[in-house]
C-alpha cells in the first residue's frame, strides 16, 4: 500500500501581543463568559469566544445535565448563539479557554471531536477558513488556521 501523510500546521506563543487586539477582546469575552458555565459535574468551566465578521464577539459555555449526554459543550453553544443573532454573517476566529476546579490548566484547551465536526460544518458552509485558538488558564496559546486541520479525514457534506 502507498503511504500518505497528513500535516496539521500550527502556530504557539506564550506572548498574546503577537496575537493582537482581536484575540485581546476575546480573551476577555471568553474570561467574562466563563461564569455561565455550568458543569457541576466534572468541574471543568469551558468558555469559547467567536469573532465575527462584522466585528461582533459571540460567547458560549459548557451546559452539563445530569444525564450526562445531554450536556453541551461551549462551542457548541457559541455556534447555535451565533447564528441564531447574526444570521448568515461568517465566523471568523474561535477562542477557547477552560478552568477546572481540581487543577490549573496550563496546556492549551483543544475543542473534542464533535466540536471539531461542529467548526468544521460551519467552515465549509460559509467557505471561509475558521482559525481555531486554544489556551489554559495561562501559558503557551496555539493557533491553528482553519478548523478542518483539526479534523483529518472528516466526514462532511460531499460524502453524503
Ligand atoms: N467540553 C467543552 O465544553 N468543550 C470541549 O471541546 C471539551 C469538553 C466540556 C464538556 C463537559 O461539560 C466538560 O467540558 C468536561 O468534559
Amino acid at each position: 500500500m502507498q503511504q500518505k501523510q497528513i500535516q496539521l500546521n500550527y502556530s504557539i506563543t506564550d506572548n498574546e501581543s503577537e496575537l493582537g487586539k482581536d484575540f485581546a477582546r476575546m480573551k476577555t469575552a471568553a474570561l467574562g463568559a466563563l461564569k455561565g458555565s455550568y458543569a457541576p459535574y466534572s468541574g471543568f468551566y469551558v468558555s469559547c469566544a467567536l469573532l465575527l465578521e462584522n466585528g461582533e464577539i459571540v460567547c458560549g459555555t459548557n451546559q452539563e445535565n445530569a444525564a450526562y449526554p445531554a450536556g453541551v459543550c461551549a462551542e457548541g453553544i457559541a455556534l447555535g448563539s451565533a447564528s441564531t443573532l447574526y444570521p448568515g454573517v461568517k465566523i471568523v476566529s474561535a477562542f477557547i479557554t477552560a478552568k477546572s476546579a481540581h487543577k490549573t490548566i496550563s496546556n492549551p484547551v483543544t475543542p473534542c471531536g464533535i466540536c471539531r465536526q461542529r467548526f468544521v460544518e460551519v467552515e465549509k458552509f460559509q467557505q471561509h477558513p475558521l482559525d481555531i485558538i486554544m489556551q489554559g488558564e495561562s501559558g503557551d496559546i496555539v493557533l491553528v488556521q482553519g478548523a478542518a486541520q483539526l479534523l483529518p479525514l472528516g466526514f462532511t457534506n460531499k460524502d453524503l
